[in-house]
């Protein structure tokens, strides 16, 4: 007589039978890899604060960016570090990002390429604003429409202004750039781990930091409010910025809302692994089960630096 328990380890016997009973796959098509553009040429350079993170020049950007197309890279988002801050540099059709995109979509017509839109890099504070809410609402405006121009397929704005999304799908429209997507960070936490970006980004604010913009991490429900206004205004996907902390923001978003949800897994999440890593036995697994479990919460793609080392170290 059979024992009045289930026998859930027969569905652990061997991997054949475990992959019989996954209910999670990571597939290359999940993930977006950022991408930290400067201005020159031939430049490739390892960035101190983010180890195995490069600051690219279009042309060296293009020839690393071979190898992971090949291997079924579908997406990049792409961040600009200008050398002088000056604001209409990040709506410029000379900007870094501008200039970049035909290069890039010269290559690769079939790569996804989406733009961060913010002003941190370009204003001397290094804050995500002018002052004036709305005034910082306008320029983002202008920052998306010539990224479209460029050739985006989709503007990610990572300000955390109020009504962002609201003026930059107006103008997108008025310009007749209705197919432009909009990949709003909607719930984008005031979060200690972005330190090791804002150095690769030189953006760190000069003064206080970015608490009266971005969210309180003790917060949830206002992050459903958030992501709904967002939608409102116009949003095509949404984002969850960090991802590692914030499963639980990831899980709710999911089932409430049609739209696709991103998680951004952010620059200190990566070094952390990172630097584990390095004291660890089995490297990938870590880094593929940080991804999993991303992806299990309900994310339907991962914004992630592990891109290369994913890419390069499975066969999919
Ligand atoms: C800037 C921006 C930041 C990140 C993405 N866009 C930094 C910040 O808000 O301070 C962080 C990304 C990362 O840490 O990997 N608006």
């Amino acid at each position: 007589m059979s024992k009045p328990f289930k026998r859930f380890r027969s569905h652990r016997v061997d991997e054949p039978t475990r992959e019989k009973y996954r209910e999670t796959f990571l597939k290359v098509d999940d993930f977006i890899w950022p991408v930290f553009l400067v201005d020159g040429k031939d430049i490739s350079r390892e960035i101190s604060s983010i180890p195995g993170v490069y600051h690219y020049s279009s042309d060296t950007l293009v020839h690393s960016l071979n190898d992971l197309v090949c291997n079924g890279l579908k997406s990049i988002l792409l961040f600009s570090v200008p050398e002088e801050k000056k604001i209409e540099q990040a709506y410029s059709e000379n900007g870094i990002i501008q200039k970049s995109i035909p290069i890039i979509k010269k290559e690769f017509p079939d790569l996804e390429i989406i733009t961060d839109v913010c002003i941190c890099s370009f204003t001397e504070d290094g804050h995500c604003h002018v002052g004036d809410n709305d005034k910082t609402c306008e320029i983002l405006a202008d920052i998306a429409l010539s990224h479209a121009r460029a050739g985006a397929n989709i503007v990610a704005p990572s300000d955390m202004m109020d009504g962002r999304v609201y003026y930059i799908k107006k103008k997108l429209i008025e310009n007749n750039y209705d197919d432009t997507l909009i990949l709003s960070y909607a719930a984008k936490y005031a979060s200690r781990f972005y330190g090791p970006f804002r150095e690769a980004a030189n953006c760190t604010p000069a003064n206080g930091d970015r608490r009266t913009y971005q969210m309180d991490y003790c917060n949830s429900t206002e992050a459903m409010e958030e992501i709904a206004a967002d939608i409102s205004e116009g949003a095509d996907q949404i984002m969850i910025k960090p991802a590692m902390c914030y499963l639980d923001i990831v899980a709710k978003a999911k089932i409430k809302f049609e739209e696709p949800v991103v998680a951004y897994n952010v620059s200190g999440e990566y070094l952390m692994i990172k630097e584990s890593i390095s004291n660890s036995i089995n490297p990938p697994n870590i880094i593929l089960e940080v991804l999993t479990s991303i992806k299990r919460a309900g994310a339907d793609r991962i914004v992630t630096y592990f891109v290369p080392d994913i890419i390069k170290g499975f066969l999919w």
